[in-house]
């Protein structure tokens, strides 16, 4: 650089840096003299709105560019994220056909109708925006930690939002849980929602139905004590899941024992979907379940999970393939280590190579489940 330049520059440089502290200063006055209403009531001027829209729309397009979306199966998501949107979403988003809780209506900025808006995202974006939430605006990140798999079934939805009439979407919302008629006295003394969102039955199975998804587990018929410590694990953060964690929360040991005590009672009376016998991955599948893989120091699945083998592991006979496979990536990822429990299927998911993964879940999909067994043949299997 020519000298005449490099004074000239030089001489600007205490003017900058004056300058500089200048704007620091007058920003901490501003703060300081309480002259800015932080009311939400006040609302935003125009230009700070503006400035807000275009930070959110940028950063929510430049960090979503690394996202790779997976092919969604639209009929098998679609249930699920509804269900978690009525819980999870609805309170401030409102649901097709209702308008927006008034409360929710005054926060700066109101949480937008998602018919509307969804479509002006793209399906890796509004991943993006499910997963990590948006600062400053009260829209909360995904609350079942590093589980971007569950985070899917919701963008699937939101997809299919903007289509949906009020009808569907209760549908949807309610799963196999029954529409209440209330007695005014009811409502007047016990104040019931239409939907109630502990109501497991929403994504679950019941006594004669599947789960709504097959990302959601079977839990009629599974062992009690697996269930129980399912549901303790959920409830104290040590099994991460955005849709049971919020469900869990809500429940207390009492409920918890009694939940157990009733699935694990239940006799599911369902067949599995009808899987054709002769698939590839089922003979290789049997043969890691009834004895293992020495190679790989992989022990035979059913020496833990068989029937009556121990009743705080859990069954997985008739769990759907997709569950078992979506089960196993977690527990390779090191998605379920926060328990001793957890800590020991890691061990030995981490050594199963991914075909073997798949064969397993195509092999434990196609047996009937040890309740069903247990009910043919007139004894009880359940502890
Ligand atoms: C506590 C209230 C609240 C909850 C709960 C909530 N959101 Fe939001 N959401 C917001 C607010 C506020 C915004 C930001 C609006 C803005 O920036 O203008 C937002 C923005 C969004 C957007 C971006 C829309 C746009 O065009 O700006 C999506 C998509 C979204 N939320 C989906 C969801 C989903 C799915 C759930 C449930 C898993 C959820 N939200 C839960 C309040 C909430
Ligand atoms: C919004 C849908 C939804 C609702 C409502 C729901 N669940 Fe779940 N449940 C799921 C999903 C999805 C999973 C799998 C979560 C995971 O990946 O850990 C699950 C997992 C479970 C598990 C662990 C099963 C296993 O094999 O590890 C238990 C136990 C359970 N739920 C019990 C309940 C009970 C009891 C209720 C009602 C109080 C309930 N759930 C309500 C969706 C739901
Ligand atoms: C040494 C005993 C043991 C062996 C052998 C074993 N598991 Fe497990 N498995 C467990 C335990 C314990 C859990 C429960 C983990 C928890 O509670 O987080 C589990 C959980 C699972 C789950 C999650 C089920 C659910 O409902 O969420 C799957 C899937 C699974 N195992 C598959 C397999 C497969 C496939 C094999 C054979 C390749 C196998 N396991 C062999 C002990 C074992």
């Amino acid at each position: 650089m020519a000298e005449p330049v490099r004074s000239r520059l030089r001489k600007l440089l205490p003017w900058a840096f004056g300058l500089f502290v200048a704007g620091i200063v007058l920003v901490l006055t501003i703060a300081y003299s309480g002259i800015y209403s932080v009311a939400a009531s006040a609302g935003h001027p125009d230009w700070l709105d503006w400035f807000f829209a275009l930070g959110k729309r940028r950063s929510v397009i430049v960090n979503s560019m690394t996202i790779d979306a997976p092919v969604l199966d639209l009929a098998e998501l679609v249930p699920l994220g509804a269900a978690h949107f009525q819980g999870g979403c609805a309170t401030c988003h409102r649901t097709p056909g209702q308008a927006l809780n008034p409360v929710y209506d005054q926060m700066l900025p109101p949480p937008p109708d998602l018919k509307t808006h969804a479509p002006m995202w793209t399906r890796e974006q509004l991943f993006w925006i499910v997963r990590h939430g948006i600062q400053f605006t009260g829209m909360p990140a995904w609350s079942g930690q590093d589980r971007d798999d569950e985070v899917w079934a919701v963008v699937a939805f939101l997809e299919v939002l903007p289509l949906m009439e009020a009808g569907d979407y209760r549908q949807y919302a309610r799963g196999h849980s029954e529409a209440q008629n209330y007695s005014i006295r009811e409502i007047v003394s016990e104040g019931k929602t239409k939907i109630n969102l502990t109501a497991c039955n929403r994504c679950h199975d019941t006594d004669d139905a599947p789960p709504m998804s097959p990302y959601v587990p079977r839990i009629g018929g599974q062992n009690k004590a697996y269930l129980k410590r399912a549901l303790r694990e959920y409830h104290s953060d040590l099994r991460q899941s955005g849709f049971m964690e919020p469900i869990a929360a809500e429940l207390d040991d009492e409920h918890i024992n009694l939940l157990a005590d009733y699935y694990a009672s239940l006799t599911v009376s369902l067949g599995n979907p009808a899987r054709n016998p002769s698939t590839p991955k089922l003979e290789p599948g049997r043969q890691l379940a009834e004895q293992g893989d020495r190679s790989r120091k992989i022990p035979a699945c059913l020496s833990c999970h068989g029937a009556n083998k121990r009743p705080d592991y859990p069954r997985l006979d008739g769990q759907s393939e997709q569950y078992l496979r979506q089960q196993l990536q977690l527990l390779q990822r090191g998605g379920r280590t926060k328990t001793p429990h957890g800590a020991i299927m890691t061990t030995i998911a981490k050594r199963l190579t991914e075909q073997q993964a798949e064969a397993a879940a195509v092999f434990f999909a196609s047996q009937p489940s040890a309740e069903q067994v247990g009910h043919k043949a007139g004894e009880g299997l359940r502890q």
